[in-house]
């Protein structure tokens, strides 16, 4: 694991860390009581956040990163710099399988920072999470 300090000024991780903690306190989950945030940082230094939103059709549920990835689209914004996740748990939590894969289709190389409720922080890369992400080439392979 890279040092945090090596992918994002100290100041900038400790905006996006706290703007996490932040969208985790609007996160709607009343089924599994395991509330989410996310913070996507821009390429401007602007952050966009996003928490995840349960529904009682369970499938029909987001995550909190494919939350503010959306968000972010839709502010025509797709500069995605870097990404940092934080849930109840005090060990650093990761992105499930599907947001990466999401998030794989603007930026395979974002650090993501893993965090934990007891200060920790753990940084990698989709790539690191998600080696041999499906991508617009290989749908183009099919001619
Ligand atoms: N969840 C996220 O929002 N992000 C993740 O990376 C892991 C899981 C949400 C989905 C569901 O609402 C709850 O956490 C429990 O799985």
């Amino acid at each position: 694991m890279p040092d945090a300090s090596t992918v994002l000024d100290h100041a900038t991780q400790e905006r996006l860390v706290a703007a996490a903690k932040s969208a985790a306190g609007r996160a709607y989950a009343p089924y599994s009581n395991f509330q989410v945030g996310a913070a996507l940082l821009l390429s401007d230094g602007q952050i966009i956040e996003g928490a995840n939103i349960e529904n009682a059709s369970y499938p029909a549920g987001i995550c909190a990163e494919r939350s503010a990835a959306a968000i972010a689209i839709n502010q025509g914004r797709r500069d995605f710099v870097a990404i940092a996740v934080i849930g109840p748990p005090a060990e650093p939590i990761t992105p499930c399988g599907i947001c990466r894969q999401f998030l794989s289709e603007f930026n395979k190389a974002m650090p993501v920072l893993c965090c934990g409720r007891d200060g920790s922080v753990k940084v990698t890369t989709l790539a690191a999470l998600l080696p041999g992400a499906f991508d617009q080439e290989q749908l183009e392979q099919a001619g």
